[in-house]
């Protein structure tokens, strides 16, 4: 859209969140707040982007090091909401169009609405537009005061209104369109004569009413995108509507969940159709899943890419790895980073993979831990089966070839190569290569001496541990 320029205030200390992270940093379903309300604006056409930051500026900028296209300014001392504003001059400073005044910590906004409330203000050719919505009870917001023509007149703070103005139900919601025209002149005029002493961006609308400058609202049906992060209660209530609507797109979108209730799944993962997600199960970060898949109870899957006809038994966890198509994975097997589980490929219950790669069909059914190894297809890893790969100071890597056998209860001490084909008898602890096709067996040769436990038995009188 020509000549929008974005606003977003994120100086305020956020006290009740007591907390050592700034408030817009804390994750709401996955993702910062702020990220959410980035994430609104992404669907605008924005000509620029200024965030006003403040405390714990540092960690606001070093989390949002990946949107170049953002300019942060520093708001220091915070002064109020008009003050903040006026620290995006510099940035906007004779630019043409308007400002689309957002909060950072108010990150259920949809993308329609700001076109909406836009549109509205352009539409009328106005000064400033105010949204806004009515409350039962809108306590600690700026009430909205009308003239006796409807119009609106000043916006009046909870402290500074008198009790008849209390019980106004509209309230402001702090997002403004704003015409670049005559902004900074007259924020540059505010004064400080309230209750809190600051800087109210609200007194705009009574200081460009008296200039007979246009001033718009537009009040929305409902309240709820509006809500903001204010304290750990909000953002538990703000979690449950973010996930409520994730939920309910991901079901029109053809995914079964057998108890949306307890379904966590963050706003950038994708599930493709006809996949079943089973209770408590969570889907973090930029999981992907595809087609077809079933992920049963009590899973958790972090940032990992599972192709079609995927299997993931009840309580396993899965992070930073890829699965392939047709594979199958627990119940309660513990996928670990760098992990690639080929197509048809099975990890069994009680089985850890970190930074190893399952080749096409290969199977690890049981109780195994497979660290920093390359496994090629088709093997077969007997259970119990150890890659020793750290020597107390280093990590050494376990090479395995296509169609191995891996006999039951085998320790493959690293650095080490099983070639192709070749088989490792059950119980062996290997410590060097094993070439393509043969058989290594390494353990203690089996002593029978025939007769003994006999012997022993009839030599010694009976015990009461002997039964
Ligand atoms: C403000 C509005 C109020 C409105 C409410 C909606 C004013 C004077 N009042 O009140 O009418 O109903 O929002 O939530 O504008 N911020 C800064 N720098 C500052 C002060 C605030 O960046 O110096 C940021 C905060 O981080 C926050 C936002 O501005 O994101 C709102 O600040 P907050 O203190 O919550 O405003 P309220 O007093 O609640
Ligand atoms: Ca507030």
């Amino acid at each position: 859209m020509i000549g929008l320029h974005v606003v977003i205030l994120a100086a305020g200390k956020g006290t009740r969140m007591k907390s050592e992270t700034p408030k817009v940093l804390h994750p709401l379903a996955g993702r910062p707040v702020i990220e959410h309300v980035l994430a609104t604006v992404d669907h605008l056409e924005t000509a620029s982007i200024t965030l006003v930051v403040g405390h714990g500026s540092d960690m606001v900028r070093a989390a949002l090091a990946n949107r170049p296209n953002l300019q942060c300014v520093v708001q220091s001392p915070q002064l109020g909401t008009g003050h903040a504003l006026l620290q995006a001059e510099p940035v906007l400073k004779g630019l043409r169009g308007d400002v689309l005044l957002l909060y950072a910590d108010v990150p259920l906004l949809e993308p329609g609405t700001l076109l909406r409330l836009l549109e509205a203000h352009r539409g009328a050719k106005a000064a400033m537009t105010v949204l806004t919505a009515e409350l039962a009870d809108p306590y600690g917001y700026g009430r909205i005061v009308r003239g006796a023509d409807g119009r609106i007149e000043r916006i009046i703070e909870e402290r500074d209104a008198s009790p008849e103005q209390r019980a106004i139900k509209e309230f402001n919601s702090g997002i403004y369109a704003l015409s670049l025209r005559q902004l900074f002149n007259n924020l540059n005029d505010l004064a400080t004569d309230n209750a809190q002493g600051e800087y109210y961006l609200t007194d705009l609308v009574a200081m460009y009413r008296q200039k007979k400058l246009r001033v718009e609202s537009l009040c929305l049906e409902s309240a709820d995108e509006l809500r903001g992060v204010n304290s750990r209660q909000d953002l538990a209530d703000l979690s449950l509507i973010v996930r409520q609507r994730k939920n309910r797109l991901l079901l029109l979108g053809g995914v079964t969940m057998e108890d949306p209730a307890t379904t966590y799944i963050d706003a950038d993962v994708i599930v493709g159709a006809d996949s079943v997600l089973g209770p408590g199960v969570r889907l973090e970060g930029r999981t992907a899943i595809g087609k077809r898949c079933r992920i049963h109870a009590g899973s958790r899957l972090t940032n990992v890419a599972v192709e079609d006809d995927v299997v993931v038994f009840d309580y396993s966890v899965i992070v930073d790895s890829r699965v392939g198509q047709g594979a199958q994975i627990g119940p309660m097997a513990h996928v670990r980073p760098q992990s690639v589980v080929g197509p048809s490929a099975r990890v069994g219950n009680f089985v850890e993979l970190k930074k190893t790669t399952l080749g096409k069909g290969s199977k690890a059914s049981h109780l195994s831990y497979l660290g920093d190894a390359t496994i090629g297809d088709g093997v077969n890893i007997g259970a119990g089966t150890i890659t020793c790969n750290y020597d107390g100071e280093k990590k050494h890597t376990t090479v395995i070839e296509d169609q191995v056998f891996i006999g039951s209860d085998s320790q493959l001490i690293a650095p080490v190569t099983i070639g192709k084909g070749a088989y490792v008898g059950a119980g062996s602890s290997i410590t060097s290569d094993v070439p393509a096709g043969a058989l290594a067996i390494a353990r203690a040769q089996q002593v029978v001496k025939p007769g003994w436990a006999t012997k022993r038995k009839a030599s010694r009188p009976a015990t009461k541990s002997d039964h």
